[in-house]
């Protein structure tokens, strides 16, 4: 069993794109230091966006001057059409997303295009990458359901992401942008896409809406993916996802994973530290469940020895 598992943070793209508080750079720097301190190794860092369609990711090009070179951190930068992919490459990305939605509505409302045009836009560009030695990875966004038109097909997943393999991008990260999936379709679908591709090349992206996102990873981990994007705190949301919460929280699924014999390379005391930063810039009490349970085992082992000392 490959026991290693790669959490990909993605608290400063998804997670902060939809905050009312908009963050400093200087703010995403100490989110970030925070994080890599925590053990955190991938880090989606932003998105080369319309800074009309989203102000908060406006300062993509600064940060990315500004990241961390020297800790061994993969970053990678989300886009969503060719001027967003020369910005990216432009300020230093090595590593690109792509963004497709498995819908009409959905393309249309998130980057201004039919489905069609979305595909032909993400193949372009993931083929451009690879001459250019950029490493495309791709979204498959709405996968499991479509806040404007429902019920995705998995059909419409194998044939997307059939395309998205075809055309060289070397990952696809199937993703539940309202948290509408359960562990059932789930399976289904990577199950499918890991006999056809091989589990390596797969990541899963959950949201909690419905407090299933925890359930989801672990059936995508029962079919082999090892690849998993989380948000510190559970922070997210996406703005032209109307209902979405936030991604699954980093230290739950740190925890989740651990504990069951995994490896991920990094500590939940150094996430609990990432909370209390990313509370502070966003002006939101955060954090996963196994946060609170950690508190309240605190709270009680203070109370005990206090009670031992009298
Ligand atoms: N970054 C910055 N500006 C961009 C851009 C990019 N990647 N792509 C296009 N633009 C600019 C154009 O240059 C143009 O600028 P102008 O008004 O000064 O001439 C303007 O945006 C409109 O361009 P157009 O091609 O007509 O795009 P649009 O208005 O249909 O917007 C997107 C398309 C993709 C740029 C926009 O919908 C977007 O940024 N969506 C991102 C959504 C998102 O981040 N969702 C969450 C993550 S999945
Ligand atoms: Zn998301």
């Amino acid at each position: 069993m490959n026991d290693k598992v790669i959490v990909n943070e993605v608290g400063l793209r998804d997670g902060l794109q939809n905050q009312p508080r908009h963050v400093s750079v200087e703010g995403k720097l100490e989110m970030l230091d925070s994080l890599i301190a925590a053990g955190v190794r991938s880090v989606e860092v932003t998105s080369f966006v319309s800074p009309k369609a989203v102000p908060q990711m406006a300062d993509a090009t600064e940060l990315y001057g500004r990241l961390p070179s020297d800790k061994g951190v993969t970053y990678e930068a989300l886009v969503p059409n060719e001027k967003g992919y020369e910005r990216a490459v432009a300020a230093g990305a090595k590593t690109i997303a792509l963004v497709l939605a498995s819908t009409q509505m959905m393309n249309e409302k998130n980057i201004g295009m039919s489905l069609e045009r979305a595909t032909e836009v993400n193949i372009a560009v993931i083929k451009r990458a690879k001459t250019e030695g950029i490493k495309p990875r791709s979204y498959i966004s709405t996968a499991v359901g479509c806040p404007y038109e429902g019920n995705v097909a998995p059909e419409v997943i194998f044939n997307l992401a059939a395309q998205l393999f075809e055309a060289g991008a070397e990952e696809v990260a199937v993703a539940d942008t309202i948290g509408s999936g359960d562990p059932a379709q789930v399976r289904f679908i990577f199950e499918t896409l890991a006999n056809r591709y091989g589990a390596e090349r797969l990541a899963a992206h959950f949201h909690d809406t419905r407090g299933l996102a925890l359930a989801n990873t672990w059936a995508a981990l029962e079919c082999g993916v090892r690849k998993f994007d989380t948000s510190i705190g559970g922070l997210g949301g996406c703005p032209f996802a109307p209902g979405a919460t936030g991604n699954v929280a980093t230290e739950d699924v740190v925890h989740m994973v651990e504990r069951c014999g995994f490896r991920t390379g990094i500590e939940i005391a150094g996430l609990r530290k990432a909370v209390a930063v990313a509370e502070k810039y966003t002006e939101q009490i955060l954090g996963g469940r196994v946060l609170s349970w950690i508190e309240s085992q605190e709270k009680r082992n203070h109370a005990k020895a206090s009670a031992a000392a009298e």
